[in-house]
């Protein structure tokens, strides 16, 4: 095997087909259904269930199944003994298709929470979107990364200060992107969360970034350390603000240099507002069916809310991405790129930072196989023509 071919993501796997020879099996399980297995072994119901839980089981589901309406169509005798999996972002080259979605209070999962992600995401070449209601703090966290890619996710609170005080610290502490999520202005009806009555927050759990900040400090009698009852209470009050509307995000957009993406967009014509709010991107999301269970599957918006951007700002997708083929089919519909969220999450259940690596460099060889495999050897060439509809297959005719 040549000595290119042996970097390429795809070789993750003889690794492992050379361990079997050797007697050895993975040491986490390859399927996604095992591993959360073995992760809920790991965890109490009430963590295991805020993260495998949604609004309801519904929309979660039809995340998952919108993949199966689009098959990919294999082309034959290709070249693709070199693959380049990178995209363009931001005006940047990513060499990889994906981050790691925003996931708040990750202490519940592992101890070194953030700070196991960070590291897991760095050694892996995968950058990481930090949440705002994160266990440890952004600097922490970008202590961690180094010189990592890294982005910040905005819950966008209900004071301007704490707001801006928050981008700023992002801006210093190296974080190149905003990620302002407009689908949470109030929790949802999560049953599971409700039947375990578990809501982190108000143990004080997931307020790192609020309690390091002079802005949210400032506006308390005493230090947060000295009363967590109230530090919870104020949270409570500023963390969201359902109030707010498109007009404000002109304020919002001056108090940053940095690029915003939107979370949350569904609709194309929120996109083209989007757009026009002078926003750098979008990201296609249902939060992963923890928001409105009902509502419409991520990838079925993708596609038109990319026709309506059509190439003048960036498009994300999340929300039920588990496979390489399913970051081929979301590229195909006109994603940049995509987040991954509960795998990750799995993973550093079960192995901490090396479970995010483990977990990250796993998707990294699945699109790569499956890109090459599909007879691609770039990313970038994938369009809606590399896709037929589930139950029509005229596009394979003429
Ligand atoms: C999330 N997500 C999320 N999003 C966000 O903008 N800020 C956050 O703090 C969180 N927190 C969070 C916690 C947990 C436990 C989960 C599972 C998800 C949503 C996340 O960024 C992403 O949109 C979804 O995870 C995508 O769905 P799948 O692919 O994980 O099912």
């Amino acid at each position: 095997m040549s000595g290119r071919r042996d970097e390429s993501p795809g070789n993750y796997q003889t690794r492992i087909y050379l361990g079997g020879a050797k007697g050895e099996r993975p040491s986490l399980p390859v399927r996604l259904e095992a591993l959360e297995q073995l992760a809920r072994q790991r965890l109490s119901p009430e963590a295991y269930w805020y993260v495998a839980g949604g609004a309801g089981e519904g929309t979660m589901a039809a995340n998952l199944a919108a993949f199966d309406d689009y098959r990919l169509v294999p082309r034959m005798l290709t070249d693709v003994s070199r693959r380049d999996l990178g995209r363009s972002l931001l005006g940047r080259r990513l060499s990889v298709p994906f981050l790691l979605a925003p996931v708040g209070v990750q202490e519940i999962v592992h101890p070194e929470a953030e700070v196991a992600v960070a590291r897991g995401a760095k050694a892996a070449g995968v950058p990481m979107i930090l949440s705002t209601v994160a266990s440890r703090s952004l600097e922490e966290v970008a202590a961690a990364l180094g010189d990592a890619p890294r982005w910040f996710q905005l819950y966008w609170p209900n004071d301007d200060a704490l707001a801006a005080s928050l981008m700023q610290r992002a801006e210093a502490a190296g974080y190149e992107a905003i990620v302002v999520t407009l689908d949470t202005k109030m929790m949802a009806w999560r049953e599971r969360d409700l039947d375990n009555a578990y809501l982190p927050f108000l143990s004080a759990k997931g307020l790192a970034n609020y309690t390091s900040d002079p802005v949210f400090r400032a506006a308390l009698d005493v230090p947060p350390e000295a009363d967590p009852r109230a530090t919870v209470r104020h949270w409570s009050n500023v963390f969201a603000a359902p109030g707010r509307t498109w007009a404000d995000l002109e304020r919002l957009r001056r108090s940053t240099r940095l690029p915003i993406l939107l979370k949350g967009v569904l609709h194309p014509d929120d996109a083209r507002r989007a757009v026009e709010a002078g926003a750098e991107g979008v990201v296609v999301s249902n939060h992963g069916g923890r928001q409105v269970d009902g509502s419409i599957a991520a990838l079925h918006a993708l596609g038109p809310v990319a026709e309506a951007v059509s190439g003048r700002i960036a498009v994300l997708f999340d929300s039920g991405v588990r496979s390489g083929a399913d970051v081929l089919k979301a590229i195909a519909l006109g994603a940049d790129a995509v987040l991954l969220g509960r795998p990750y999450v799995w993973g550093l259940a079960c192995e901490g930072a090396d479970g995010v690596t483990e977990v990250a460099l796993r998707l990294l060889a699945d699109i790569d196989l499956s890109l090459a495999l599909t007879g691609a050897d770039a990313l970038d060439r994938l369009d809606r023509t590399w896709l037929a509809p589930r139950f029509v297959n005229s596009a394979l005719q003429n």
